[in-house]
């Protein structure tokens, strides 16, 4: 039977979470795992955190209110993967601790999305890191906020170093051997 797990991916707005999430939901899915749910933060800063900005204390709330949906979906064996910048690691490692009560040792896969500011500077998708240069957006993360990266990620993904499917490939290797995936 599927076993529930949480993928969650943190790092700067940019490093490529969404990208390597729609990847891997790609991956799961030709593997026979039909069932993922997908939780991405900007879709979820309209719903579920609808109304909560970037202080510490929403984006603290923010992760919570996620990594509470993400422990009932891997709870009902429901493979999950979550984008968040998720920059405080005391949130994530409350996330942890709840996903690994009630689901198990290893069924929250921490990915940490590594890139240097200046790529995702460069990068700017959605043009966020010019308008808090300009001071237009303000406590933005990498810019005038702070990020603190995982200490021991399961999975470390430096994405200006490799593909997004070399990424995705490091991913899909763990959860085979922790037998999280067949
Ligand atoms: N190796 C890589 N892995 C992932 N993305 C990459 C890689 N190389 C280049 N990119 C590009 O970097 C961008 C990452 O954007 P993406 O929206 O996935 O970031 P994000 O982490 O979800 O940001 P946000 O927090 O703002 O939602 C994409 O345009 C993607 O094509
Ligand atoms: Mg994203």
């Amino acid at each position: 039977m599927q076993k529930g797990f949480t993928i969650w991916f943190t790092g700067l707005s940019g490093a490529g979470k969404t990208t390597l999430s729609g990847l891997l939901h790609h991956q799961l899915q030709a593997k026979g795992v039909t069932n993922v749910e997908v939780l991405d933060g900007d879709i979820v800063r309209t719903h579920l955190s609808k109304g909560l900005g970037f202080s510490k204390e929403d984006r603290d709330t923010n992760i919570m209110r996620i990594g509470w949906v993400a422990h009932l979906l891997a709870k009902n064996r429901v493979p999950n993967l979550v984008s968040a910048i998720s920059p405080y690691r005391v949130a994530r490692e409350e996330v942890r601790a709840m996903i690994e009560k009630t689901v198990g040792h290893g069924a929250f896969v921490e990915v940490f999305v590594d890139c240097p500011v200046e790529v995702c500077e460069k990068r700017d998708v959605k043009g966020l890191y010019a308008k808090a240069r300009k001071g237009e957006i303000k406590h933005f993360t990498g810019i005038d906020d702070p990020y603190e990266p995982p200490h021991r990620p399961e999975v470390h993904v430096k994405t200006d170093e490799v593909t997004p499917e070399q990424g995705v490939n490091m991913i899909m290797a763990h959860l085979k051997a922790k037998g999280l995936i067949g």
